[in-house]
């Protein structure tokens, strides 16, 4: 990181997000923060914590604007500040047709390959257009001083840096795309493939996890735009400018499981269990977002299958699934909670007993230190999506076991199965093998544990968010452009 930190020279270092690092609410009269759920703000703001600048995203109540200065700014973390978080505050409408419509109920099917139909609604597009162009004032404003590297997150902001490189050409902007490109045939079908294609290759620099999103990417562009495509640097220049297109796999913070965990996690794990009424039996854990990409009725009903095929394993363990409700306005989420709901309950009533039910489903948003506790407790993790850009849960889980116990099971149709090839890797939609995976993580010998373990713990400590950071920005810093006098910008 200080080589990323030297390659910023003087540079004011800009993260565009639409998620905010720190929710401010009101409790009981007075206003106090929690963190969102969701690997993107978890992996950046430690960056951020090092590096300074500012991050600009999507203000969201009240008690946010009433900490906020004018111009929306406020100092974070708040109990220890130590960079700008910036607010752009959108109507509901912004929010409903950008958020709930372009982003997250076209964009994100779309890009994940998991047979929900993407929503293709003009209204949601033009208003998708129009919060880029609102952050994107935002942005200027901020780099309005002299030279800044804007490094832009995510689906929501694919037009951001089109509309950037146009106002100021001496922007260095980089953009981090976290979850899936799909192939060429898929991405085709969206009526406003050109214009997001387009609005892209106004970064500098663009990175996905994989190589294989990068060729997905390459390939939708090559088909549809005039450009040059150099197949030995993976550049393609349009319009006389040049955006390099490259794999960066994202990681977590593997210093903070220990700080999370403290020296009190045993007692912390002991009440955990008598609250749930787990004994001493082990522990499955499945921690996610209440997503439909992450498969969580397929562990549900693997687990079922599990119990129906080896009944002598009733009574003797539980299924603790954490589900944090997420994006909770769109019916595809709320049938997903329903549904996960009824699997459970079925589940329990099916193979359960009066002293034992085998799931144990919280619906509800734990902060980082009991998510840690859960890890470090569990007998194996479970993270069985059916399409994930990475996938951090298993990062964590694999950095929390200093122990080097414990079983990751995890979907072949993640990024992170890519450089996680010591997990038990499984087909989420095979439910044989996915029940088979969860049978070897309670059954697993501690030597084959303490093995694999080993060397997923040696590639994820290797190549922790730090890395990531300070690859990403050095890259930027070395392409970016010589800055401009500002009174020319
Ligand atoms: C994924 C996305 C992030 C997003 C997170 C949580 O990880 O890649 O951009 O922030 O999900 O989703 P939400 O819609 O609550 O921000």
């Amino acid at each position: 990181l200080e080589v990323a930190r030297t390659r910023l020279g003087g540079a004011r270092l800009i993260i565009v997000a639409n998620r905010e690092p720190y929710i401010h609410r009101y409790r009981e009269g007075e206003i106090d923060w929690i963190r969102p759920a969701g690997g993107l703000t978890t992996a950046l703001d430690p960056v951020m914590q090092a590096c300074g600048g500012v991050w600009v995203a999507h203000g969201s109540g009240e008690a946010d604007r009433e900490v906020c200065d004018e111009a929306g700014r406020v100092g974070v973390p708040p109990d220890d500040p130590r960079y700008t978080l910036r607010r752009v505050w959108l109507s509901r409408e912004q929010e409903e047709g950008y958020y709930y419509g372009f982003a997250n109920s076209c964009l994100w099917p779309l890009c994940h390959e998991v047979f929900c139909r993407p929503l293709f609604d003009p209204q949601h597009w033009q208003t998708y257009r129009q919060v880029n162009e609102l952050f994107a004032a935002a942005v200027l404003e901020e780099a309005q001083d002299g030279p800044a590297l804007i490094f832009v997150q995510d689906y929501h902001f694919a037009l951001l840096p089109r509309l950037l490189k146009e106002a100021r050409p001496d922007l260095a902007i980089a953009h981090f795309w976290h979850i899936p490109w799909p192939n060429v045939d898929k991405f085709l079908v969206c009526p406003w493939a050109r214009e997001i294609l387009d609005g892209l290759l106004g970064n500098d620099l663009l990175g996905f996890h994989t190589q294989h999103d990068c060729n997905n990417f390459l390939e939708c562009v090559d088909r549809t735009l005039e450009c040059r495509w150099n197949r030995e640097t993976f550049s393609i220049t349009r319009g006389g400018h040049e955006t390099q297109v490259r794999p960066f796999p994202i990681s977590v913070d593997t210093d903070l499981p220990r700080r999370y965990l403290g020296s009190t996690w045993e007692s912390r794990a002991a009440r955990l269990r008598k609250k749930f009424r787990l004994g001493q039996r082990p522990l499955l854990v499945g921690v996610d977002r209440l997503d439909y990409t992450k498969g969580i009725p397929e562990r549900l009903l693997a687990l079922d299958r599990l119990l129906g095929k080896h009944p002598q394993l009733r009574g003797t363990f539980h299924f603790l699934q954490v589900g944090a409700p997420s994006r909770t306005h769109l019916p595809a989420y709320r049938d997903l909670t329903e549904e996960v709901q009824e699997l459970a309950d079925r589940i329990n009533w099916e193979h359960g007993t009066p002293s034992w039910q085998p799931v144990v489903l919280l619906q509800e948003h734990l902060g980082p230190e009991e998510i840690t506790l859960l890890y470090r407790m569990a007998a194996g993790c479970v993270v069985s999506s059916l399409h994930d850009g990475m996938n951090l849960v298993a990062k964590e889980f694999v950095a929390t076991r200093e122990d080097e116990r414990g079983v990751l099971v995890l979907s072949r149709f993640t990024g992170a199965a890519r450089e996680l090839t010591d997990a038990v890797l499984v087909n989420p939609f095979d439910v044989e093998e996915l029940a088979q995976g969860l049978y070897q993580a309670l059954t697993m010998p501690v030597e084959e544990q303490e093995r694999r373990m080993r060397r997923l713990r040696t590639q994820v400590l290797e190549h922790n968010i730090y890395r990531w950071a300070g690859q990403l920005l050095s890259a930027l810093g070395k392409m970016a452009p010589e800055p401009l006098p500002v009174a020319e910008a």
